[in-house]
């Protein structure tokens, strides 16, 4: 089986991230085969539109935390951070289908999509801090600029989750569906997307990121160096340790 499903129909390249045994976290492998795809989507003029959806139950989980025990992310070429950057930068449309837990890189990842559906039964969280490490995908600057700082803080230093209405009401969703349908209303928005002459909707989309994009990147790179050095530390490790143990963590210890 595998764990993440690429299709292409009318214009529209889908993402499934299918590994529910898993809660859909994300492996590097899974991470190599979406930038790899998104990489080849940037210039085939067959795809116009990219669509992420996940399962009715989960979007995802976030990363495996046994893949980061066994293979950490430590340079800017692992395909995590080549797979962020490919999201960033990516020049036509990317619209997110969200149902059931998004955590951590399930939620950050949402900050590079231009559209954004949720099921009621969303729940996104951003736990970085509780596993001993700190923000990506440039979220410790999209973060605080999308939802004031406070709730900000609220999110990534508390670590709390929020559901679908308090996503919807900061502006990281558009609309809040039922979860049978959000899947069938992004097809439908994505097609009529992908309808639109192509070269209008990069521009456009070109046009309102070009400012922040410098920075973006920047902020992306600089969370990747300590994210990195943060994954070798104690904390980190009896995080992850902890979660495969089923138990609470002990920072005191660690
Ligand atoms: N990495 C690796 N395995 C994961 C995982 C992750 N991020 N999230 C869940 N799993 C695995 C569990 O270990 C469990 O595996 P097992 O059946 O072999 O024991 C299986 O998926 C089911 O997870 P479980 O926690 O029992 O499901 P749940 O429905 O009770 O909770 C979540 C779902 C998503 C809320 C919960 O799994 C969770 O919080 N996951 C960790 C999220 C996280 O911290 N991610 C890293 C962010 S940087």
């Amino acid at each position: 089986m595998q764990d993440i499903l690429t299709h292409t129909a009318d214009g529209v390249m889908t993402f499934t991230i299918n590994r529910p045994d898993k809660k859909n976290s994300f492996t590097q492998a899974m991470y190599g085969a979406m930038a790899d795809a998104l990489e080849h989507a940037s210039g085939d003029p067959a795809i116009r539109v990219t669509v992420i959806q996940g399962d009715i139950t989960v979007f995802s989980a976030g990363n495996d935390i046994s893949d980061f025990l066994q293979r950490k992310p430590s340079t800017q070429d692992s395909p995590v951070f080549k797979f962020l950057r490919g999201m960033a930068t990516h020049p036509k449309p990317i619209i997110a289908a969200v149902c059931g837990p998004a955590v951590g890189i399930g939620t950050t990842l949402l900050f590079h999509c231009d559209l954004v559906y949720a099921g009621d039964n969303a729940a996104f969280s951003m736990p970085f801090v509780n596993l001993g490490l700190c923000p990506e995908a440039g979220s410790s600057l999209l973060v605080p600029q999308m939802m004031g700082y406070h709730r900000a803080a609220e999110a990534l230093l508390l670590g709390e989750p929020f559901m679908a209405e308090a996503a919807l009401e900061v502006g990281l969703v558009n609309r809040i569906v039922p979860p049978t349908e959000v899947n069938d209303i992004v097809q439908t928005l994505a097609r009529k997307l992908a309808a639109k002459p192509i070269a209008s909707l990069i521009e456009t989309k070109r046009l309102m990121k070009k400012s922040q994009m410098p920075q973006v990147l920047a902020q992306i790179a600089e969370e990747a160096e300590s994210f990195g050095r943060l994954l070798q530390e104690p904390a980190a490790k009896e995080a992850f340790t902890a979660f495969l143990e089923k138990r609470k963590p002990d920072f005191f210890q660690g």
